[in-house]
């Protein structure tokens, strides 16, 4: 499905109006309670300016985590207001609440290019639901939607979907350069088109894999469901991840691969640890031999090399999901290397994940990539060819 037919914020008079903006504020948190990854904030700026340029009174609204409806202080909002107004200068008033009194008496009050932002919407458990009733309450704060949350797109919640019953509903620069870059890459890439996928669970990406047999020249696949293929191959993978009911499918995609001419490569050594843990004892080992009681926890110097040199000569690179455990220093090599191979080839580079951007991130590798993407599911929706229902709800040119 093509979304490029759906209205942009450009595409109406939003001067003046009331606007209810939905951004994806799901950011991570450190030990101290600190964002530590600010991008999803930093990437709904083009928005949040072009509204404040044009007058608008901005309602802005998201979700963090899942707080199954109910108010918990650790999901609170107020830490985002506060980097709003702490560290971007940006002046935000914080509601303590949703759909109540004082959500409704800032609202109410908001004057030309002044912002507002609503307590996390998942404090409602019709959030989730796509309840009618809170979408129109929702939606009674504005006179026109604007959605930007990338992140949250596959998702068909009150306020990404729900409320387009009941406003003119348009999206932002974010979901538009997501979705320009990622069909543009889909549907009509450079060649030779390589993917990396990573990650703990086949099951997580059968989807994605399927689909881009269809479009890749290369597949590369390392991280914990790269395990379940060398199973399917008959290596001893001793201890390590694998899910036993999809060993038949993982050989039924290299057979497909094989029919395809698409190269299918998976790690052909391991740094493998006796227990999952980032203290364990570890050591480098062949694939088709870990030994028993052992596990793989991230591809091996070897692979690192195979896989780089797959991608030196690649025009398009599409990244999704670690090669191993890379929050743990002695399991991170494999997944740092991906970064640097991306990086220098030169190739036209999606990165799509909350791990593989965490990791490109790290190394200050993000000006090096072409796009790296705020969405973790949304993307894997969009490779996978399903389609995004909160921006197929989005008003048609
Ligand atoms: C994400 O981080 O993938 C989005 O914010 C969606 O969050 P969810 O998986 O809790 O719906």
């Amino acid at each position: 499905m093509s979304y490029l037919n759906r209205k942009t914020i450009e595409d109406i008079d939003i001067k003046g109006k009331q606007v209810l903006l939905r951004c994806d504020f799901n950011i991570p948190f450190d030990k101290n309670g600190n964002i530590s990854d600010a991008r999803r904030i930093t990437e709904s700026l083009k928005t949040i300016n072009y509204l404040l340029n044009n007058k608008a009174k901005i309602v802005l609204c998201s979700h963090l985590g899942r707080p199954n409806g109910e108010f918990d202080e650790k999901f609170s909002l107020k830490p985002v207001a506060d980097y709003f107004n702490k560290i971007l200068n940006i002046k935000v008033k914080f509601s303590n609440d949703v759909i109540g009194e004082n959500s409704k008496a800032l609202a109410s009050s908001l004057k030309e290019s002044e912002i507002m932002m609503l307590e996390n919407l998942r404090f409602h458990k019709e959030e989730t639901e796509n309840d009618v009733e809170f979408a129109k309450k929702l939606a009674s704060f504005a006179e026109i939607f604007v959605n930007d949350a990338f992140g949250t797109a596959h998702r068909a919640h009150a306020s990404t979907v729900g409320v387009t019953n009941f406003l003119p509903s348009v999206c932002g620069f974010l979901i538009v350069k997501e979705i320009s870059v990622m069909m543009s890459v889909l549907e009509n890439p450079r060649r030779p088109f390589v993917a990396v996928l990573g990650g703990a669970k086949v099951s997580d990406k059968i989807g994605v894999i399927e689909n881009l047999l269809e479009k890749v020249d290369t597949l590369i696949v390392g991280g914990g469901m790269a395990y379940t293929f060398m199973n399917a191959l008959g290596y001893s993978i001793g201890t390590s991840i694998c899910e036993s009911d999809k060993v038949t499918l993982a050989a039924d995609i290299m057979a497909c691969a094989k029919d395809k001419l698409v190269k299918f490569l998976i790690p052909v050594d391991n740094r493998v640890g006796t227990e999952y843990s980032p203290s364990t004892e570890f050591k480098t080992v062949q694939s088709d031999s870990i030994p028993e009681g052992w596990m793989g926890l991230d591809i091996g110097p070897k692979t690192e090399a195979l896989f780089s040199d797959a991608l030196k000569d690649a025009a398009t690179v599409l990244w999704n999901g670690p090669m191993g455990v890379a929050e743990w220093e002695k399991f991170s090599n494999g997944t740092f290397a991906i970064v640097k191979a991306v990086a220098e080839s030169g190739a036209f580079s999606i990165i799509g994940g909350g791990d593989s951007a965490a990791a490109v991130e790290k190394l200050g590798y993000v000006d090096k990539m072409s796009h790296v993407s705020t969405g973790g599911g949304a993307s894997l929706a969009l490779l996978e060819g399903k389609e995004l229902p909160a921006v197929a709800a989005l008003n048609v040119k």
